[in-house]
């Protein structure tokens, strides 16, 4: 089964039959502006690719870990992980999983044949955590943005040690949280907690295809024997090491994804139509509009691409998650929301008489 994701530009493009470059694509959580791609020598794209130490070195500074691995993305995680957990602990049959959030983890658990368990926004009560479960964290969530803050993820951590469970907190987004809630300096002390770390989002270059597992060393020397060799390519691994390494271009990255995503705000919250929307939330590097209940979001966001503009409709289709615009697209942003919230606002008012008052 394929699940439904952000990013499909041509798919949508030909739905719309309009050319892909005439769109304001917004539909992913990825940031706009890249890691500018260095001159790369050409050996690393002629080469077999090794594991380099260059690349582990940098990745170990940047994430603050003992261990981990380097993978083509988060996501091969993710698939693999319930086969090799299932494997060393057949006990384990429960995994709490946010009923919102990046889909692919409830999909790679419910083949693997585990009783999936939903939580929202609050996390499970810790009484509920039984011998030998699974909890999986998306921290910060995506697309709700919730935050989980460290004090109260280790006390999960403690109860799913002490109860031989499974602990996996996927910090795709948490690059742009700051104080930092990373919990990837833990790992060593729980040998059960797993976190994923993706490269692409931050650094904005998720189509070299390149994430990281931070685990103690028995679980990444596990993964790394089922993935087989060659996992990710030369050049990715060239300019995710010297990204990785770069802190001034961090620095510079982290106040110019804050400006955009406070500019991003201000513009949903002067033109989206406010009596039928809950919330804003988010991170800096997505907000995600939440439309009351009853409220025909999918019409809004039809309405939105008929204008060129693509942003992410929810699998529960009652939010729009908008993933930044750089500067020179705000005012295209601003005009699309003003006209579509002008032309549809009738439309909405009749589906949702009540949502108005
Ligand atoms: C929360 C979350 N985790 C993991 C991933 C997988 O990312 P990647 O495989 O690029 O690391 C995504 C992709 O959108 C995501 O949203």
């Amino acid at each position: 089964m394929a699940l439904i994701h952000g990013g499909q530009l041509q798919l949508v493009a030909k739905q719309f039959n309009i050319t892909p470059e005439n769109w304001l694509d917004l539909s992913t959580g990825i940031a706009p502006l890249n890691y500018p791609i260095p001159e790369i020598p050409e050996e690393s794209f002629k080469a077999l690719p090794q594991s380099s130490n260059g690349l582990e070195t940098a990745a170990k500074h940047y994430y603050d870990a003992n261990s981990l691995l380097v993978t083509n993305g988060s996501q091969a995680i993710i698939k693999l992980l319930p086969t090799l957990w299932r494997e060393q602990n057949p006990h384990s049959t429960t995994v709490y999983l946010p009923e919102q959030g990046y889909k692919e983890h409830a999909l790679a658990w419910e083949m693997a044949g585990f009783t999936l368990c939903w939580y929202q926004d609050a996390l499970p009560a810790l009484t509920k955590i039984s011998d030998h479960c699974v909890l999986v964290i998306i921290n910060p969530n995506n697309p709700t943005g919730q935050l989980y803050c460290q004090s109260m993820l280790i006390s999960y951590q403690e109860k799913l040690a002490k109860c031989s469970g499974l602990f996996v907190i996927d910090e795709a987004f948490i690059d742009v949280i700051k104080p930092s809630q990373s919990m990837t300096n833990t790992v060593n002390n729980y040998k059960n907690t797993l976190i994923l770390r993706s490269f692409g989002k931050f650094f904005g270059l998720a189509g070299i295809r390149i994430g990281f597992l931070i685990a103690e060393n028995n679980w990444c020397t596990k993964f790394k024997e089922h993935l087989g060799p060659w996992q990710v390519n030369g050049p990715a691994q060239f300019i995710a090491q010297k990204a990785l390494a770069d802190k001034h271009w961090q620095e510079q990255q982290q106040r110019k994804l804050k400006a955009l995503s406070v500019s991003l705000r201000a513009i949903l919250a002067e033109n989206l139509p406010l009596e039928y929307i809950t919330t804003i939330s988010g991170t800096a590097l997505f907000q995600s509009v939440y439309f009351k209940k009853g409220i025909d979001v999918e019409s809004y966001s039809v309405a939105l691409c008929q204008q060129g503009v693509y942003v992410r409709l929810t699998d529960d289709k009652q939010a729009l998650r908008f993933g930044l615009a750089k500067d020179e697209q705000l005012e295209r942003l601003a005009n699309a929301l003003a006209y579509v919230t002008n032309t549809t606002i009738n439309e909405l008012s009749d589906k949702c008489p009540s949502a108005i008052y």
